[in-house]
């Protein structure tokens, strides 16, 4: 069968379709139905069944035989340790971390944060989470201690699983005092914590509090899987929405599986035992679909790798693990492949490897800009597929379905919809506008298995956040449009999410930010074209009449700010002083046209424009700073 009658035979019966994928995972109590749409337009999959995660990514394998297969290579070029992790040890890891939360009186539904950098232990939390039916939340290493206090303030952990330090090229990042300050910070209180300690870094453990992770597992007995119903949280993943406040985006248990299993064959075409790569990070989506839970369940190698595409020791860093570690798919983001072919154009590096095993390279979080794919493609010479999704619905929207049917490759387009996802461009009026025209890119309701059924202790805003501009539909927040053969092509975001080296952070998030600044009168942040990170966030600052203090100094106090409130990820480092913003005549910043001229791209004059004089100062005070040339 080929991908279209695939693709119909889903739309002909939607259950049915996924019924049958819901037959590869172990089920304690099979779903008697697929979904349940009693609160529509709210829905849940396979609710009256129940399972376990950790069963299914583990256990299952080992009790069929197969414990000495390895489950996570761990190689860390940073560090420069190397080891694998069968899947026998695996199950044994973790039911002995499961066990000893639980003698804590760690319970299901309780929520445990995860803070930890790639290491294999990050791994093992999360699944010893998912054996008890605890629901974690993984908070990614690069995010200030403030954007860690809002998550504990906002999910309520019974306990915080971290490791004592992150290694980043050139400096040991101390995850300790972040997570002290963090808890210092937030009104909600853990009631323990479980520390791994590197030998980078050893981190002061709060008397009574913190434990150390050897000690706090000596002498408990392991546990066994607990089974949860379909529609439980597994976890919690907080995601860049339009303000300062995260969304905790929920990830059901059952249509996790289904889903994820469904994805390892039909679109990165791996079999059981062969190794997948998702050179990304624990605390990003990507990282919990693609390096922890889909390749596991699938009964795949996963490779953690702790380092980057270069500098940890060079560009030629993932050839080598492919070649070591027999990668038969890479899946990373574009910015990974624009950093390598930035220190190696020439693709010399890869010489030196033998890559015969990689079949194919999937890219995703950011747009793929034409250039980047068409390199990686002459120097792997393997098809390099793009393919699209989002935090919320945990795995691709569209892709080409490489285990179905390897579809022509059309550069620009991440491919067409996969099954469960009816895609549709509207108009502003909320109808479908035709091929190849421009609109809102939604998705026609229900939502695959998998996807998020709500935000966590904030239903209202899940349904005013992806509902209610297109009743019977999902807004993506993306922009683009559909061709004549159905391939999708995603052209921008309609809110003010920016995707910075394929991370997704909030430009409202930072404008908040700066405007705690006492000398900030009024602020906007944009998202200007990037050659290496795609897009950078560019700051413009309204000082208070009558400040004393000089521009340049405010600069880099909102600078260290941002850095110190949001964290390092956000890369947040230029930023001009302007007497005014540019607004419409209803008082609203001119953003998209700010993004246009920072790229030196042309624009219209809006029409409804307060005073078009303002567009010649931005131009000027861009031109400082390096943009609008
Ligand atoms: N813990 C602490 N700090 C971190 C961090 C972590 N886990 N990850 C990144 N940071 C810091 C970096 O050290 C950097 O700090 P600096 O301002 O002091 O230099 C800052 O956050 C920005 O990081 P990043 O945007 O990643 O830029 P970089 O210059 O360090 O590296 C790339 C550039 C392209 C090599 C890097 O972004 C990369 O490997 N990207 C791959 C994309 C990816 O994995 N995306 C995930 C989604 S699929
Ligand atoms: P995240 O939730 O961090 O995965 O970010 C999701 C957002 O990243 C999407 O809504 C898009 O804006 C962007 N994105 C992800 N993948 C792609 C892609 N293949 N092409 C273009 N944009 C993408």
């Amino acid at each position: 069968m080929g991908y279209r009658d695939v693709y119909e035979g889903w739309q002909a019966d939607p259950e049915g379709f996924w019924m049958s994928a819901a037959e590869a995972i172990d089920w304690d109590t099979a779903p008697s139905k697929a979904l349940d749409d009693t609160r529509a337009p709210l829905y849940e999959w396979f609710a009256d069944a129940r399972v376990n995660t950790c069963w299914n990514a583990v256990d299952r394998h080992v009790e069929a035989g197969r414990g000495d297969r390895v489950a996570i290579i761990y190689d860390s070029p940073i560090t420069g340790a190397k080891r694998n992790i069968s899947y026998g040890e695996l199950r044994d890891n973790v039911a002995r971390l499961a066990g000893a939360l639980a003698a804590r009186g760690v319970t299901k539904g309780d929520r445990v944060i995860i803070y930890m950098p790639m290491v294999p232990e990050a791994l093992e939390a999360m699944l010893a989470c998912a054996r008890i039916g605890a629901i974690h939340s993984v908070v990614f290493g690069g995010f200030a201690a403030n954007e860690l206090a809002v998550r504990i303030d906002d999910c309520a952990p019974k306990c915080i699983i971290a490791g004592s330090c992150g290694i980043e090229p050139g400096r040991v990042v101390e995850y300790k005092p972040l997570l002290d300050g963090a808890i210092e910070m937030a009104s909600s209180k853990p009631e323990f914590c479980v520390i791994l300690q590197r030998e980078e870094a050893q981190a002061d453990l709060v008397e009574g509090r913190d434990h150390e992770w050897h000690a706090f597992q000596d002498g408990v007995a392991p546990v066994d899987c607990v089974p949860v119903e379909g529609n439980h949280p597994a976890y919690i993943l907080y995601t860049s929405g339009t303000t300062g406040q995260p969304k905790g985006v929920v990830r059901p248990t059952a249509g996790h599986l289904v889903a994820l299993h469904w994805t390892m064959k039909n679109i990165y075409n791996v079999d059981p035992g062969e190794v997948f790569w998702a050179a990304s990070d624990v605390g990003w989506v990507v990282g919990h679909s693609y390096i922890c839970y889909a390749p596991l369940i699938a009964g795949n190698t996963t490779v953690v790798f702790e380092g980057k595409p270069i500098g940890t020791p060079d560009a030629g860093t993932f050839w080598r693990v492919i070649e070591e570690h027999d990668v038969k798919a890479l899946f990373t983001a574009p910015t990974a492949f624009r950093a390598i072919k930035r220190a190696d154009p020439g693709g010399d590096l890869i010489k030196d490897y033998d890559l015969t095993g990689l079949r194919t390279l999937f890219l995703a979080g950011e747009r793929a800009d034409p250039d980047t794919i068409e390199w990686a493609q002459s120097k792997l010479g393997v098809p390099v597929i793009d393919h699209w999704w989002q935090t919320e619905t945990g795995f691709a929207i569209a892709s080409n379905p490489m285990g179905i049917e390897a579809l022509p490759v059309k550069i620009g387009s991440p491919s067409v919809a996969m099954p469960g996802y009816d895609v549709q461009i509207l108009g502003d009026d909320g109808h479908p506008i035709p091929a190849g025209e421009l609109g809102a890119i939604a998705v026609k309701l229900p939502l695959p298995p998998g996807t998020l059924p709500t935000l966590w202790n904030a239903e209202e805003r899940f349904v005013s956040s992806y509902l209610t501009t297109f009743p019977g539909y999902y807004e993506t927040g993306d922009a683009g449009m559909i061709d004549e053969d159905g391939y999708l092509y995603i052209m921008a975001r309609t809110d003010d999410v920016i995707n910075v080296a394929g991370h997704r952070l909030s430009t409202g998030a930072m404008e908040e930010v700066l405007a705690s600044h006492p000398d900030v009168a009024e602020c906007a942040v944009i998202g200007a074209t990037d050659a290496l990170k795609g897009q950078l966030p560019v700051g413009f600052l309204c000082t208070n009449a009558g400040t004393s203090k000089p521009d340049g100094d405010i600069v880099a106090e909102c600078v260290s700010l941002v850095r110190e409130k949001i964290g390092p990820v956000a890369a947040f480092k230029h930023a001009v002083v302007v007497d005014r913003l540019p607004k419409t005549r209803s008082g609203k910043i001119l953003r998209a046209t700010m993004v246009k001229i920072a790229d030196s791209d042309s624009y219209k004059m809006p029409a409804t424009i307060d005073d078009p004089v303002i567009l010649d100062e931005i131009k000027e005070a861009l031109q400082t700073i390096g943009y609008a040339n």
